[in-house]
């Protein structure tokens, strides 16, 4: 049996401070049933060395290792995840002298960034001894636990809206996992998720419900440092907003790598959300502490789709720590974007994906983002999923 080397200590919860043995499967604050988050012991830990020995290890995220969950290394369930390239974008007219960078997750086990949490939160449920898992998902959490349950042995349910298009129900089932669909959004399948499966000893891994999802999330920050840190380290970071477990992973990682001496001024988190589903930018706006759910949500980009994000405070909080903001966009624009990420950079991008892109213009416009800076955009997803003429018919005429 061999060990990481993790120096993870404790879990906590930011709403009521308690702290919780990380040796035992839980889900969400026993005390008060809000989201928990991974403690390490930085303390006595060389930072500089650490980085200094990620050129010698394998390019997936498991080369961050000591800041993630996994104690064994038998625990490690993996399909090469992480590891995704930073290409540069040059200037666009939507930005005009704005340096503009995209970490293009698409190329990821299963198609989207999606598989950083899943490949961390699969392995560190077979570490616990869990069997039975189940996701209420918009399609692509779905599909990344179908594939590692399928590939750790572990059984998993995955609860489908009833709209999400049928390639995810075909790919999960193909990966052995149990679909349903549910009318209505991922909201609603959450809640119908949680009422099944009551009583029958399954773990919900829902986004935000359990700790260890957002570690996985947390090496999309690590790889920018690693890749990008200190010459071409961005000013700023566009992400694509649904529930806002990126966001917190990214935010985790700079703090992480402040603590350890290695980082000092973190980029801005740029939220963007579909103009037809932005409950996270609407409470930013606001000023509000947490979001408040959006009434009859609708867009093209399903991942996005998240009325009523659980845990939005920790999404608020980091955007706003990091002297960040949030702007909306039209399923006109996503759609645009995705073209243009595609013709003139081929980049494929999924509507999620295309969203920062898309956003580019009104940043610029509201002054989130400026002349002389570098940002980089997230992208979260392939597009080689999605048909963008049959997008464009969803919608009706601009
Ligand atoms: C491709 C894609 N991008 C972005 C998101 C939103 O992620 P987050 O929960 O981190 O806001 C999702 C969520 O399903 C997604 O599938
Ligand atoms: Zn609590």
């Amino acid at each position: 049996m061999s060990e990481t080397g993790s120096r993870l200590r404790r879990l906590e919860c930011r709403a009521c401070c308690s702290e919780f043995d990380p040796d035992r499967a839980v889900g969400t604050c026993p005390t008060c049933g809000h989201t928990l988050l991974a403690r390490y012991d930085l303390e006595e830990f060389d930072g500089r060395a650490w980085r200094a020995s990620w050129p010698g290890r394998d390019a997936s995220l498991w080369r961050f290792r000591e800041l993630l969950p996994v104690r064994r290394s038998e625990s490690i369930t993996t399909l090469g995840e992480g590891g995704s390239p930073v290409l540069p974008l040059g200037s666009v007219a939507d930005a005009p002298g704005v340096e503009l960078w995209i970490k293009d997750d698409g190329g990821l086990p299963t198609g989207s960034f999606k598989a950083r949490g899943m490949a961390v939160a699969i392995s560190r449920a077979r570490e616990l001894g869990l069997s039975d898992l189940f996701v209420p998902s918009a399609g692509n959490a779905g599909l990344a636990l179908a594939a590692y349950a399928a590939r750790a042995g572990l059984r998993a349910r995955i609860y489908l809206p009833q709209r999400t298009p049928s390639s995810v129900r075909s790919g999960c089932a193909a990966y052995g996992a149990a679909v349903t669909e549910v009318p209505g959004t991922i909201r609603e399948a959450g809640e119908f998720a949680r009422r099944t499966e009551k009583g029958r000893g399954s773990f919900d891994l829902s986004t935000m419900r359990e700790p260890y999802r957002v570690e996985g999330k947390k090496t999309m920050g690590l790889e920018i440092f690693d890749a990008m840190f200190p010459d071409r380290f961005p000013d700023a970071i566009v992400y694509p907003t649904g529930g806002g477990t990126g966001l917190v992973g990214m935010a985790k990682a700079f703090a992480e790598l402040r603590a350890l001496g290695l980082l000092e001024r973190a980029p801005r988190l740029l939220a963007v959300q579909p103009a037809g589903c932005a409950p996270v930018v609407r409470a930013l706006r606001d000023g509000a502490a947490a979001a408040t759910p959006w009434a009859e949500p609708s867009t093209i980009a399903p991942g996005l789709l998240v009325p009523a994000p659980f845990a939005s405070e920790r999404t608020l909080e980091a955007v706003r720590m990091s002297g960040g903001g949030g702007i909306v966009v039209s399923d006109h624009e996503i759609l645009a974007a995705m073209r243009s990420l595609g013709s003139r950079h081929g980049v494929s991008a999924s509507p999620e994906a295309a969203a920062p892109y898309a956003a580019l213009a009104g940043l610029y416009h509201d002054r989130l983002i400026r002349d002389g800076e570098r940002v980089l955009l997230y992208g979260t997803g392939t597009g080689l999923a999605f048909s963008i003429d049959e997008l464009a018919r969803q919608l009706s005429p601009a």
